[in-house]
């Protein structure tokens, strides 16, 4: 009795093709950063942002999630302004952007590709609350760094992050006590 080599055949090929579907959805951490102590007066800790702990270590992330017609993210709040706690002038464009503009960072995997920054100055609709709104990207939200005087002692960025001006929270008409943190998704474009 000889095996069924074309069972086996047939069955190695559906793995295969299942196994890197579900690679090229994940997306794993790169590496880890090790945390160091914020120097006194560094690391704002307005609006709930985390600041680094002396040797802790975190995930970092060159990828995200793949994007589809409803990509999964959490909704974070940013001040893009100057002085505000995004930190330096934004990635996109070199500009500060007022609280009152609906403007966002994205995580790094969404933001780049390789070194082209894809998705800089496109639009992309965010889906909360039962509502919609338009948002222009011009910046990054930084998964492969941190902890560092440039990211102002916070740790890296998850990997699926939309980092959003107050203008957006506004526009989802979420109550304000409970900006910056909202399972959210998002698409590109305005549509
Ligand atoms: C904190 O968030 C508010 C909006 O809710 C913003 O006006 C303010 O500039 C932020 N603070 C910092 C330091 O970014
Ligand atoms: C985004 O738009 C600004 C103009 O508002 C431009 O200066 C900048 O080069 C653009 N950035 C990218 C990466 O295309």
């Amino acid at each position: 009795m000889g095996f069924p080599i074309n069972q086996i055949l047939a069955l190695l090929i559906i793995l295969t093709i299942f196994s890197s579907t579900t690679t090229s959805e994940k997306c794993n951490p790169s590496g880890k950063i090790r945390g160091k102590k914020p120097p006194k007066d560094k690391c704002n800790k307005q609006n709930d942002s985390e600041c680094c702990k002396a040797g802790k270590l975190y995930d970092k992330y060159d990828c995200s999630p793949q994007v589809s017609r409803r990509t999964k993210a959490v909704l974070t709040l940013n001040s893009f302004q100057k002085g505000g706690d995004g930190g330096g002038a934004s990635e996109c464009d070199g500009k500060f952007h007022s609280d009152k503009t609906k403007v966002v960072a994205l995580s790094t995997g969404w933001l780049r590709l390789n070194d082209h920054l894809k998705r800089c100055n496109k639009t992309v609709t965010i889906v909360g609350n039962g509502r919609r709104v338009k948002a222009r990207v011009v910046d990054e939200c930084d998964s492969t760094m941190g902890c560092d005087e440039e990211h102002d002692y916070q740790p890296p960025c998850q990997n699926n992050i939309v980092d959003a001006s107050p203008a957006v929270w506004k526009a989802l008409k979420v109550k304000k006590d409970d900006w910056g943190y909202m399972e959210v998704f998002w698409f590109d474009g305005g549509a």
